[in-house]
């Protein structure tokens, strides 16, 4: 890994990175020289990913010695504990405060207010919302923290969060999950306000519809879904996005791409 990849200096906190745009983005920043820290509940993909990663991008050199460049913390994104864990593992793993945070986990759920499974509401929402406003808080603190005692003008800090093109744009055949991505909206921007001037970038990307588990994880219909990709052939893939936040990260410290919505180009909505 050369020493001028753009990302050499920097260690990252992906949660979601078992699978679809966590996966993508884990390799994407990767490649751009990053340290990652890899989350998701399935701890073999996430084991199986850092593997990958080292093979592909290499070591990286620590205070500690030689260390693998990526390393895992499996568990639920919403928990504090697993937050904590994150935080603290890339001090423990890289000897550097994670500066680049993405707050990527997250599910759908097919149907309406009316319509979806009410028994999924109260797990999807504190996946969705209060997993991300947790994260923002915990890391948002440590990044405060961070930026107090560097010149933030060489030193970019960024939370990244994924909200969704039904978190802009009321979509009542998918509201539950839509209000969760409206909430997120919130969230994003109002941390962008508060942490913008302490020379931290908060990025709200909102993508629409992207191929991943993410579909049948919401329960969508397979052929109703199916339908609705042929329309707007061809859909996003996960790299699409990683491409756009990988973007977004390496701009310098004074430019931020804060608000970004990502569409297949013949999807008119949402
Ligand atoms: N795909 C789309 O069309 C689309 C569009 C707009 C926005 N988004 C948003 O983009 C983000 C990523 O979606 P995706 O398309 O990549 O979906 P995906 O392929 O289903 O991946 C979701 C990831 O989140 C992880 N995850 C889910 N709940 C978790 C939890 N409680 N704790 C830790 N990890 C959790 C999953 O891993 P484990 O199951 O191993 O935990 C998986 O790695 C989500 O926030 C989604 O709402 C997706």
């Amino acid at each position: 890994m050369s020493t001028h990849s753009p990302l050499s200096t920097r260690a990252a906190i992906i949660t979601g990175a078992s699978a679809g745009i966590g996966q993508a983005l884990a390799l994407d920043l990767a490649s751009k020289g990053a340290r990652i820290v890899l989350n998701a509940r399935r701890a073999e993909r996430i084991d199986e990913l850092a593997q990958r990663i080292t093979d592909q991008f290499g070591t990286v050199e620590t205070d500690q010695g030689i260390r693998p460049r990526a390393v895992c913390v499996p568990g639920d994104a919403a928990d504090e504990s697993t937050i904590d864990a994150m935080l603290n593992a890339s001090q423990d793993h890289f000897g550097i405060v994670a500066d680049l945070i993405v707050a990527n986990a997250g599910r759908g759920l097919d149907g309406s207010v009316m319509t979806s499974d009410t028994d999924q509401w109260e797990s999807m929402l504190k996946t969705n919302i209060l997993g991300v406003a947790r994260l923002i808080r915990k890391a948002g603190t440590q990044l405060l923290d961070l930026q107090a005692n560097r010149d933030w003008q060489t030193h970019p800090a960024d939370l990244v969060i994924l909200g969704s093109t039904v978190g802009r744009h009321i979509s009542p055949f998918s509201s539950m999950y839509g209000c969760t991505k409206f909430a997120v909206n919130s969230l994003a921007e109002a941390a962008r306000r508060e942490l913008g001037p302490s020379g931290i970038r908060v990025s709200l990307i909102e993508p629409a519809i992207v191929k991943s588990e993410f579909q049948e994880m919401a329960g969508y219909d397979p052929e109703g879904f199916a339908k609705v990709m042929a329309k707007f052939a061809p859909v996003l893939a996960p790299e699409d996005i990683a491409r756009s936040i990988g973007f977004i990260v390496t701009q310098p410290a004074s430019v931020h791409v804060c608000d970004v919505v990502i569409r297949p180009t013949r999807q008119d909505y949402p």
